[in-house]
């Protein structure tokens, strides 16, 4: 899978993606996340991207121009299945979401700044919006960050153990269950007995019962 993330300030993102999970899964070849400025496509001669509103009030708006170039520039490689910008009053994104976009092939993230972007943008090239959350951030950057990592990391390949991704919280509507490592005594904090016994049935039966009592207990929405 390819994703292709739009940005006035790439280099908020240049480190993010070269480490831990999502370098396996570009070194692996199952993902590749290219990242553009969005300022490569301005056509002024001072790469200005953003301009005032139309109608007055605070705050710079992106433009259509620069977006248009740079997304049809990419369009004349590839066919996305996706155009997506990330913008507080997007869908907010579920792990659901995630499951879909992670069995798409190409996509583009647009990355909003400032006082948004022209809406004849979202009118006509954008085909889907997140949000990650009911707040306010600075630009979409880290929001494109954390739809690119969770999509990523459910590629089949991608985790060592392929059923770990199985197992995350969300994955059924239920919180994960507790884990526990080494020492199985940390100054009589012990661990709990069943999964020292080595009995597969009995330790899946205790992470289902837990997985619910968390569940009921921190997020019964989910369970309705
Ligand atoms: N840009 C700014 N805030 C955001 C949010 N909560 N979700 C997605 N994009 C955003």
């Amino acid at each position: 899978m390819r994703i292709d993330i739009i940005s006035c300030v790439p280099r908020l993102l240049d480190s993010y993606f070269d480490h831990s999970i999502l370098k396996r899964a570009k070194d692996a070849g199952l993902a590749e996340v290219v990242i553009h400025d969005l300022r490569d496509y301005s056509e002024n001669k001072h790469r200005q991207v953003d301009d005032y509103a139309f109608g007055g009030g605070a705050g710079m708006v992106l433009g259509i121009e620069p977006i248009a170039k740079c997304i049809r520039y990419l369009q004349s490689f590839r066919n996305y299945d996706e155009i997506i910008y990330m913008t507080p009053d997007g869908d907010v994104f579920e792990q659901k979401t995630a499951n879909r976009l992670s069995m798409t092939r190409n996509l583009i993230i647009l990355c909003g700044h400032y006082k948004g972007i022209d809406e004849r943008v979202r009118e006509h090239f954008i085909t889907k919006e997140i949000s990650i959350g009911d707040y306010v951030l600075s630009g979409g950057e880290l929001p494109a960050a954390v739809v690119s990592d969770a999509i990523i990391r459910l590629i089949p390949g991608v985790l060592n153990d392929e059923t770990s991704a199985l197992t995350d919280s969300f994955q059924d509507n239920l919180l994960a269950p507790p884990v526990y490592t080494r020492p199985a005594d940390f100054e009589g904090l012990t661990v709990p007995e069943v999964l020292l016994s080595g009995h597969e049935k009995k330790i899946n039966d205790w992470r289902l019962e837990q997985s619910i009592k968390r569940t009921q207990q921190r997020r019964p929405d989910l369970l309705k």
